[in-house]
């Protein structure tokens, strides 16, 4: 079960998919069950910042902890080359690794998607470290969140072979943005498709919501994770 988890990384299979929502969202529900839980957004590039989005998504109420923050929007290795800083894996891990003695539950934000570099083979330290290596250091079970359009049964099918050949613990998919109500056949037909290619569970469908806050994603996160509510993740 997703909610016996100490730890969690949440990824995606692009930048813009609603992790940060998701990871808001998620996070409430812990904190709402009395956990004391972290938030860590440990990499991140443009503005506005992923850690004041997500401090402001969930009320003030959770830390959020970061160890490298670049101006450029663009993947690590290019954002910290171009802004003259190394990354040294080992200070995000070591890092990650704090928050897990001090807290109950971890919830790490991703950047982008898996396979981006964190640093490469012309970023300063000359190495190429993907997220999906983070992950696989970190041993973190992971959760992929998704677009509800078209190109996603693609996009998700090849983040969990991509997971599967970095041998990653999968727990399943989100969709993010999902409007029960729509006619569309190929947002309707998306999730089960990809359940069915990959064998994994879609964990959850969170709808599409109006005005992004702390009250509208707490409110979500109240409903849909009720044990009798439709789409359940605490069933799962
Ligand atoms: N369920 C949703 N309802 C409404 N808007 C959404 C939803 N999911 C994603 N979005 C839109 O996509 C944007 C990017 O979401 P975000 O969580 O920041 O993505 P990521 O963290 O993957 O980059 C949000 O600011 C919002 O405009
Ligand atoms: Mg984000």
């Amino acid at each position: 079960m997703i909610f016996e988890q100490k730890t969690i990384f949440i990824t995606g299979t692009d930048t813009g998919v609603g992790k940060s929502i998701f990871t808001a969202m998620l996070a409430l529900f812990y904190l709402v069950g009395g956990k004391k839980i972290a938030i860590s957004k440990p990499v991140q590039t443009g503005s506005p910042k992923d850690t004041d989005f997500l401090t402001s998504l969930t009320g003030n109420k959770i830390p959020v902890f970061n160890t490298y923050s670049f101006s450029l929007g663009a993947a690590p290795s290019l954002s910290s080359k171009i802004e003259n800083e190394i990354i040294e894996k080992n200070k995000i891990i070591a890092d990650i690794r704090k928050l897990e003695n001090e807290f109950d539950v971890v919830i790490v934000e991703g950047i982008g998607g898996i396979a981006v570099p964190i640093t490469d083979s012309v970023s300063p330290c000359n190495d190429t470290y993907l997220v999906a290596d983070l992950i696989k250091d970190l041993n973190y079970p992971i959760v992929i969140v998704a677009r509800p359009t078209l190109g996603t049964i693609n996009h998700t099918v090849l983040t969990m072979e991509f997971a599967k050949q970095k041998n990653l613990n999968v727990l399943g998919f989100v969709i993010s943005g999902y409007d029960e109500k729509i006619n569309d056949p190929v947002i309707k037909t998306a999730p089960d498709i990809i359940s069915e290619i990959t064998g994994l569970k879609c964990l959850m469908k969170i709808p599409v919501i109006k005005k992004v806050n702390y009250e509208s994603i707490l409110a979500v996160a109240n409903g849909s994770f009720s044990s009798n509510a439709p789409n359940c993740l605490a069933n799962v």
